[in-house]
């Protein structure tokens, strides 16, 4: 296992390059089951969550090669139409290989994401807009078994909208007998990146970008390429991580249209932020000033930089809250954190953080992606040396990390350890 070691107290500065959207990729990948033959994807990141899913084709009989960011897949000898729990469990956007092979093959046997019961969540939109378009669906030892000679176009309204769901939906009803409208769909530009590959496949759709998703089915899509784009949430957790250290760096290859609500908060934060069309230069202030967020779905503020937002405000000077209001309990950063001197109190769905305080390296575990990079982030201004276990988590969703930010000038090395 590897962890990192992190000596607080550098200013970040100079360039880095983003790379490109884990999300987008994760939706791009399983789309391709759709139609039979080789697809490449440009500035694919070349992190775990991709190799998870690679793996996962494969099993299926999908060539998938990345080399260089560029992404090589070879869908036209597809032996399998299962998505095991060994890589559901371990990544749960392995479902979103459900809509396709079922739109495709008439069948798909997919594991219930780990550790989720069957019940209102987390995958009866997927359930319910899939029995929508006409295919029966069954439980069985863990596993969705959906069938369907023809899937054929409905109306499907979401309760919230979801992004996965919102993926599957429009990928099955692709080849699908007549139109399909999605309601409430999801707007995040991770599902319109997919939409897009989807429409260059052949695909019939409109409204990507909007709450009304319309896709007219056809009988057959073809093979497409496509350049992945730019990870939203990297781009945000590296402007924090300049921000709270208190430098100045530009970040090239990104698309600042994507996280408008966070650059906003990092203005109000006192950032001096320079936006031009794929780069962001930000200069932080001498002191950080305290700002709220709420989390919400896209063009809100995400809940994917709610912990990264968390260790910024324990720079700030004085009182913010965080509030989560997409998955409720998403705090299991801030024990860990109060590890290295943040104080951060939970009550219901808000977190309360007094910054301003200063913190001290210690080590650090944590259990999710996005939660590691926080306690990385708190490491880079902790006086001392932070040690950042279970980095498998934080290698999930960020490539090179470490490169990344050494080149910005931070001490951060990764290192082997026996220690769980
Ligand atoms: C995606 C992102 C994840 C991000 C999340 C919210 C990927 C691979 N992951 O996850 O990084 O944190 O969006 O922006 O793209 N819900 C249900 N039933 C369902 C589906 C969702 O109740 O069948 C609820 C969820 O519990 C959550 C909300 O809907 O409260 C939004 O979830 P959703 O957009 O589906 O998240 P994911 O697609 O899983």
């Amino acid at each position: 296992m590897d962890k990192f070691i992190v000596q607080g107290g550098t200013p970040l500065n100079g360039t880095v390059a983003i790379s490109g959207a884990k999300n987008a990729t994760l939706e791009l990948m399983p789309a391709a089951l759709l139609a039979p033959g080789a697809y490449q994807f440009t500035n694919t990141p070349n992190i775990r969550d991709v190799w998870t899913m690679s793996r996962l084709m494969a099993s299926m009989g999908v060539h998938c090669e990345l080399n260089d960011n560029i992404l090589h897949i070879n869908t036209a000898n597809i032996t399998s139409q299962e998505a095991p729990y060994s890589y559901v469990k371990q990544m749960r956007a392995s479902i979103h290989v459900l809509g396709p092979l079922v739109a495709r093959y008439g069948y798909a046997k997919v594991s219930l994401p780990g550790g989720c019961a069957w019940g209102p969540r987390p995958v009866d939109f997927h359930l319910k807009g899939l029995e929508k378009l006409g295919a029966e669906i069954t439980l069985d030892g863990g596993y969705i078994i959906a069938r369907a000679k023809r899937l054929r176009g409905a109306n499907i309204t979401f309760d919230i909208a979801s992004v996965g769901a919102t993926f599957n939906l429009m990928a099955a009803a692709t080849l699908a007998h007549g139109r399909t409208v999605i309601n409430n769909a999801a707007i995040e530009p991770e599902v319109t990146a997919a939409g897009r590959l989807l429409q260059k496949m052949g695909a019939q759709i409109e409204g990507l970008g909007t709450p009304t998703i319309t896709i007219e089915g056809c009988d057959n899509l073809k093979p497409a390429n496509i350049e992945t784009i730019p990870d939203r949430v990297e781009t945000g957790t590296l402007l924090v991580a300049v921000a709270m250290t208190g430098g100045k760096a530009t970040l090239t290859n990104t698309n600042p249209y994507h996280l408008a609500v966070v650059l906003e908060k990092l203005e109000e934060a006192g950032c001096e932020l320079d936006i031009r069309a794929d780069e962001i230069t930000l200069t932080a202030p001498d002191q950080l000033k305290p700002v709220d967020v709420v989390t919400a779905v896209y063009p809100g503020f995400p809940t994917d930089m709610q912990a990264q937002w968390m260790s910024l405000m324990t720079c700030a000077a004085g009182t913010s809250t965080v509030q989560e209001t997409i998955y409720k309990d998403r705090f299991s950063h801030v024990p860990e954190l109060a590890r290295l001197g943040c104080d951060i109190h939970v009550s219901e769905n808000v977190a309360t953080i007094r910054g301003g305080k200063g913190l001290t390296g210690a080590t650090v575990m944590s259990t999710d992606l996005r939660a590691s990079v926080a306690m990385v982030l708190a490491g880079l201004v902790a006086q001392g040396q932070t040690e950042v276990l279970r980095i498998y988590h934080l290698d999930r969703g960020y490539e090179s990390l470490e490169l990344k930010l050494e080149a910005l000038g931070a001490s951060i090395r990764r290192v082997k350890t026996d220690q769980l």
